[in-house]
């Protein structure tokens, strides 16, 4: 890709599934990264995995912290010397009917998916606009755009983070900002595999992809890391304010 060459970049929830393999492809793509994680342990062997691939550092923090999400965009801007892209990735989901959803629990996907990916992306868009410039690219989903079933408080707050960076995109581009969304399908990763094991459904997965993608597989991270690298790279120069479906053609089944 054009352009990534020694960028610095943030790549948050980057100690596991997608995250870890964005920060793997910007090592690749020869940046310098910083990945942050919920959990320390996961966050050293993720750098322990990374490190031999080039420059790379880890935070654990909690996003939903305020504290801790500014502490993590410091930490990140004292460590590279400054910050020219986030991957603002990290984020929870769970399955749970409508009906059955507590206050409590849906306050607490809104406050890591929504509220976390506010907090990284303010302090690293004020960063940014004293800089001069850079990419925010946000984690969404296709639950952002439709309402997959017993998920009412994961496609409402992958929904708010569409209008989220939309919003960004409008105020952030006259200050070099570009602003752009993700919004994967079923990708293979922990997450998804936690799900299916709650579900005690090891079938889940080949009865989803069976059911409803039809590349007739499940995404890989590295498939989500390929557009990550996209957006952030001088390819997608006029790109701005808009979302990257990576679903192996999910959301065009009627
Ligand atoms: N796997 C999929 O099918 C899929 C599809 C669409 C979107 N997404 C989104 O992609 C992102 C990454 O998902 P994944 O599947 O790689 O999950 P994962 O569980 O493998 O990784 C999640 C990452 O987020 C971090 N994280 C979780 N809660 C956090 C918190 N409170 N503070 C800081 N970091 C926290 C974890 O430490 C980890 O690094 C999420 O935003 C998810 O909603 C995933």
């Amino acid at each position: 890709m054009r352009g990534l060459i020694g960028k610095r970049v943030l790549v948050s929830g980057g100690s596991s599934g997608i995250g870890i393999a964005a920060a793997r492809r910007f090592l690749e793509e020869g940046c310098r990264v910083v990945v942050s994680g919920l959990d320390p342990a996961e966050v050293d062997d993720a750098v322990a995995e990374l490190r031999p691939l080039g420059e790379v550092t880890g935070f654990a923090v909690d996003v939903s912290h305020e504290p801790d999400a500014t502490a993590l965009v410091e930490a990140a801007v004292r460590e590279l010397g400054g910050i020219d892209v986030l991957a603002n990735n990290a984020g929870i989901a769970w399955r749970e009917p409508f009906l059955e959803i507590t206050a409590e629990h849906f306050d607490r996907m809104l406050a890591v998916n929504l509220r976390g990916m506010f907090l990284v992306g303010q302090a690293v868009g004020r960063h940014m606009a004293e800089r001069g410039g850079g990419v925010i690219v946000n984690m969404s989903s296709t639950n952002g755009i439709a309402g997959e079933e017993d998920y009412a408080h994961y496609n409402a707050s992958k929904g708010g983070v569409l209008l989220l960076g939309k919003t960004m995109a409008v105020e952030l581009g006259r200050y070099g900002i570009r602003v752009n969304t993700l919004c994967p399908g079923y990708i293979r990763t922990p997450l998804n595999a936690s799900i299916a094991g709650a579900m005690a459904n090891a079938d889940f997965e080949s009865t989803y992809v069976a059911d409803r993608i039809p590349l007739a597989r499940a995404g890989r991270p590295e498939d989500v890391a390929a557009a990550y690298a996209f957006l952030a790279s001088d390819d997608a120069a006029f790109i701005h304010g808009t979302e990257l479906v990576v679903d192996g053609g999910q959301l065009a089944v009627m």
